[in-house]
């Protein structure tokens, strides 16, 4: 199996002039890129008023991605670390204006005044240390808090990502909700261990998505229904808003996570080929208040 281009070398390394024309070149990843981009804009649910909006491509590469959004009808600034890829981007003429920098060190954007953000295959590469000086829970946090700022309230941003492990998603999704943003996973095509796909549907501001965020697709590409959701293969997994009132969270914890939620939840993580505990008569246990 080919490595993880993020193991093999730095992005602005690893997408160097002969890499950058190689990726824009193969017709696989063109047709990848546009469909993981068209789902994206899909999931960031812009509003149907026929306005063009101001949206954020991070890590738009040569800007296939981008593509996407142009066809769309809208306005797009592009971020990348690779200045290959901005110049295979700039020499095929897209139309979205194009910045050389790392999301890692915040974006660099005024605030509130952009509509949507989407993100394909490129947020994962954080998670990566490739310098003394990285450390990628910082560097995430720089990255949602400045991507937070930038937004309009309400705005979306959508990453489809590939993270490594379980570690990684946790490392993104926490860091997302400690910008402030409300939102969860849609994986599409849960079931295909090639056709998975994880995107990651974040809201920018006072309106949680919780109750909105949108399903993931089945084999047959429609939505997969509410009762597939609450399966042991969520489509949807909603991360908490971090505007929600402490206690209310607390509460809820003591209530409702006994000892048969956290058996159930032992036998999805096995089911999945994780490593877990076995049970036993001290599975779920009441503990004692901690001082
Ligand atoms: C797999 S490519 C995807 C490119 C583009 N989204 C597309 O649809 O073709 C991932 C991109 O993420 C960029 N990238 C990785 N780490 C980055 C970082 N820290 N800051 C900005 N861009 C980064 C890489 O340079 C690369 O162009």
């Amino acid at each position: 199996m080919a490595s993880r281009p993020e193991v093999v070398a730095p992005p602005e390394i690893f997408y160097d002039d002969s890499e950058a024309r190689k990726y824009t070149s193969s017709s696989r990843i063109v047709q990848i890129q546009a469909t993981l981009s068209e789902r994206a804009l899909e999931l960031l649910a812009l509003p149907d008023d026929g306005i063009p909006k101001l949206l954020l491509d991070i890590g738009c590469g040569s800007g296939l991605s981008g593509e996407t959004l142009t066809e769309d009808g809208h306005h797009w600034i592009g971020l990348d670390i690779s200045a290959s890829m901005l110049n295979v981007a700039l020499e095929r003429e897209v139309e979205g204006d194009l910045v050389l920098g790392d999301m890692g060190q915040g974006l660099g954007v005024r605030p509130g005044v952009i509509d949507g953000a989407i993100s394909i295959s490129a947020v994962q590469w954080l998670c990566n240390a490739d310098k003394s000086s990285h450390n990628p829970r910082l560097r995430l946090k720089a990255f949602f808090t400045s991507l937070y700022k930038c937004l309009s309230n309400g705005a979306r941003a959508v990453f489809q990502v590939y993270p490594e492990n379980i570690d990684q998603r946790e490392l993104i999704l926490n860091a997302a909700m400690h910008a402030g943003f409300a939102g969860g996973i849609v994986v599409d095509f849960p079931h295909s261990s090639k056709r998975r796909k994880e995107f990651l549907v974040l809201t920018c501001g006072q309106r949680s998505v919780n109750s909105s965020v949108s399903k993931g697709k089945n084999e047959d590409g429609e939505s997969c229904s509410d009762e597939d959701s609450e399966d042991e293969e969520n489509q949807t997994v909603c991360i908490s808003d971090r505007h929600r009132p402490r206690k209310k969270q607390k509460r809820n914890n003591k209530n409702g996570k006994g000892k048969e939620w956290i058996l159930r939840k032992k036998e999805q993580m096995r089911r999945r080929g994780n490593a877990v505990p076995s049970d036993s008569k001290y599975t779920g246990r009441k503990r004692k208040d901690r001082f």
